[in-house]
């Protein structure tokens, strides 16, 4: 299966993907982010076709804040412990516009869907736009983290 796939506009993406974006959009008008101003909504679609959405959440002791994939990833868990996770999109805006604007998902976020991969047994599709404004639609978190560190990596060497 290929990685990724490149898109120019949102429109230009399947009707779910726009969905989940269009859904991560919304969610930005309840994100917090009174230090950076940099607003970013996350959309997650478990296999049932249940939609939770997660958005920053900053904090005045800045590394106390979370990113919106992690929130809506782990609210989506902790609400629904047996689900699996099909996809995800990530977007971002300022507050002062309605355009959406770049947001890759950070290196922990990546890491935090790579273990819900290896938790589900599944990938996850990750949809977000790059910084050269293209949406991007990735088969898998792993794509997203060559060399990870996974559980896999704790064993070597363990006494069985
Ligand atoms: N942020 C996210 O919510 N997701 C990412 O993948 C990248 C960054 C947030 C964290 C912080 O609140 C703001 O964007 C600026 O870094």
């Amino acid at each position: 299966m290929k990685e990724f796939t490149f898109y120019d506009h949102l429109e230009d993406l399947d009707a779910e993907s726009k969905y989940l974006a269009h859904k991560a959009k919304e969610a930005t008008s309840h994100a917090y982010a009174p230090y950076s101003k940099f607003l970013v909504g996350a959309a997650v679609l478990l296999e049932d076709g249940t939609l939770i959405t997660g958005t920053n959440q900053e904090n005045a002791a800045y590394p106390s804040g979370m990113c919106a994939e992690r929130v809506a990833l782990f609210a989506a868990i902790a609400a629904h412990p047996e689900a699996k996770i099909k996809k995800i999109a990530v977007v971002a805006k300022r507050k002062s516009s309605k355009d959406l604007i770049p947001a890759t998902s950070c290196g922990p976020c990546r890491q935090v869907m790579l273990e819900f991969e290896s938790r589900q047994d599944k990938p996850i599709e990750v949809i977000m736009q790059n910084q050269e404004h293209k949406w991007v639609k990735a088969s898998s978190a792993a794509s997203l983290l060559p060399f990870s560190f996974t559980k896999e990596s704790l064993e070597h060497g363990e006494k069985k």
